[in-house]
């Protein structure tokens, strides 16, 4: 797995006519040097698995912990893998938010997603309120504590740092507090894994657009980006790639 990462989560956007947006990428951007990942709607799943042929990676934005069974709605690993997912985004602050997702429940997920051969890429970060109160690393610390599964290993993790109050606002972190927490999870990753965890891609999240991407790339300890409303527009998300190619 390469080190940095590109990440594309279209949250509940896009149908069919969207995928013109990812054949566009592909025109531009034929062999980024970062890895590229596309999380679509799972009803889009197997057609952006088509449509990318393997030379971009594919994911999934949530999965059940279970395999399957009487769990209507719900879609397990194990189905994103056999759509064509390599990935899988888990604990996103939205799913923490709407669905009450906890560490424990994310962590379950987590297991699954590795089990079905997938690569979790497990969600942190602090609300608005929690840093107001000086209460950043502190949080960080404890979801990835609790999200991280005990048999996860460095070679097929993704830790995803999303400030809650960046997410869709237009609002970023400044350099210094993304570097502060990058930082603190790569010594808490270093703990857990060794010295493995230096190539566990730890990518920013929150309001990364074409205008600040190299900025946020340039930080040591961040790897790439969870992109959301940039990543619908193939313009905007090849300059995200472009950026990151160039760090
Ligand atoms: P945003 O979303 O880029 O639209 O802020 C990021 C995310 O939620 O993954």
């Amino acid at each position: 797995m390469a080190r940095k990462l590109a990440a594309g989560n279209w949250k509940m956007n896009g149908v069919a006519a969207d995928l013109a947006q990812i054949s566009a990428l592909m025109a531009t951007h034929p062999a980024p040097r970062s890895t590229v990942l596309i999380c679509p709607p799972a009803t889009l799943l197997q057609r952006m698995a088509d449509v990318v042929a393997g030379r971009f990676a594919v994911g999934g934005q949530d999965c059940h912990a279970m395999d399957k069974g009487a769990h209507t709605g719900d879609i397990s690993a194990v189905m994103l893998a056999d759509a064509g997912a390599g990935y899988v985004i888990l604990g996103h602050s939205e799913r923490r938010a709407d669905h009450g997702e906890t560490d424990a429940q994310i962590a379950r997920k987590a297991l699954a997603a590795l089990a079905a051969g997938l690569v979790p890429v497990i969600c942190v970060g602090e609300t608005e309120a929690q840093r107001d109160s000086g209460k950043t690393l502190d949080v960080v610390a404890q979801q990835l504590a609790g999200s991280v599964p005990a048999d996860a290993t460095a070679d097929r993790l993704v830790i995803a740092y999303e400030p809650v109050w960046a997410i869709g606002t237009g609002r970023t972190p400044t350099l210094q507090q993304i570097t502060e927490v990058h930082a603190h999870l790569r010594a808490r990753l270093m703990k857990q894994f060794g010295p493995q965890a230096s190539d566990i891609p730890i990518i920013y999240g929150g309001s990364v657009k074409p205008d600040n991407a190299a900025q946020i790339f340039g930080l040591s300890d961040v790897d790439g980006a969870l992109v959301g409303g940039a990543s619908l527009k193939a313009s905007d998300f090849g300059a995200i790639i472009d950026a990151l190619d160039a760090s």
